[in-house]
């Protein structure tokens, strides 16, 4: 039976602690694997734009002794030139894996439905799984551990906060997170992350003001407030956000110098001052070499 990637709270937790392990070898070891998965290729199917994602599956793929190809927003319009469907099985009859980066998360699913071969989700409008795992291997990095730890997330509830919802809730983190109202994370991932917690003990809460996160913070993450797609809001959630900016003012009412994250890409003067991404307490370059190393370890987990 074929694996996907396609959402964290269908990996046991045993599989994300292996793929955690596996990412702490691939970083320090890269020449040990530098075969495993020779001969293999993947797709990289881009509706949005991207940096990270596409050059570190690229790169991973290569390190790995494999292939693979990019086939970004210009030339995919899924369901335009042929239904999703009929682009997973013929893909399945190439390649060997396939890397999504597209709008709705039914996309994504659809493409699982349909490919033979593993369907990462590369990033959509509800999930960014590959960036949740990277965030929380950075978090070990820098504390030798998982549980227990306090992050705090400041600023919209979208794809990145519900993938670390999941991640936080299912290691044991403790994730507190302060939104403007209308744009707290989706309900029903909030509660289904509340119940993973249950069993690692780890505390999962919407708190009222981005000053009480920054109070408890070991680790203070933010993202962008206008995402991929919502450039036409974007007047709208500038006004919205307003309070929500993790700035110098902040930093100093924190009592821990928490380490800073963001998933970049950053806008700096929105949710974010320069001051604090420039600061030696932000970590966001480490987060993104990060993403290469733990997506080798997804790839070698679902090629192999
Ligand atoms: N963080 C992230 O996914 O970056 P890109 O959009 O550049 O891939
Ligand atoms: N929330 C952002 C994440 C980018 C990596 C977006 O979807 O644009």
């Amino acid at each position: 039976m074929k694996r996907d990637f396609i959402c964290i709270k269908d990996w046991s937790v045993e599989e994300i602690e292996d793929i955690l392990s596996l990412s702490e070898e691939l970083k320090r070891n890269p020449q040990k694997f530098a075969q495993v998965l020779a001969g293999k290729t993947i797709a990289l199917l881009f509706e949005k734009p991207s940096l990270r994602t596409h050059v570190s599956f690229m790169v991973g793929m290569y390190q790995l002794g494999g292939n693979a190809f990019y086939l970004g927003p210009e030339q995919v319009k899924l369901g335009v030139r042929e239904p999703i469907k009929d682009i997973a099985r013929t893909l399945s009859r190439y390649v060997e894996g396939i890397v999504l980066r597209t709008f709705s998360q039914e996309n994504v699913l659809e493409m699982a439905r349909y490919a033979t071969v593993p369907v990462i989700n590369g990033l959509s409008d509800l999930l960014h799984p590959c960036q949740a795992l990277a965030d929380i291997f950075t978090i070990k990095e820098k504390k030798g551990k998982l549980k227990g730890v306090n992050l705090g997330f400041i600023g919209d509830g979208n794809n990145v906060l519900h993938s670390l919802l999941y991640a936080c809730a299912k290691l044991g983190i403790n994730l507190f997170i302060a939104t403007p109202k209308k744009y707290q994370p989706r309900r029903e991932i909030f509660e289904e992350a509340k119940e993973f917690a249950q069993e690692t003990k780890s505390e999962i809460s919407l708190v009222k003001s981005p000053l009480e996160v920054a109070k408890t913070a070991e680790f203070l993450y933010t993202d962008v407030w206008v995402s991929m797609g919502q450039e036409r809001e974007r007047e709208k959630r500038l006004r919205d956000f307003k309070g929500f900016q993790i700035n110098e003012e902040l930093i100093e009412k924190a009592k821990n110098n928490p380490y800073i994250l963001h998933c970049l890409p950053c806008h700096r003067g929105e949710e974010i001052t320069e001051a604090v991404i420039e600061s030696k307490y932000s970590l966001v370059f480490e987060q993104a070499e990060n993403r290469l190393h733990v997506q080798k370890a997804i790839l070698i987990r679902l090629l192999s």
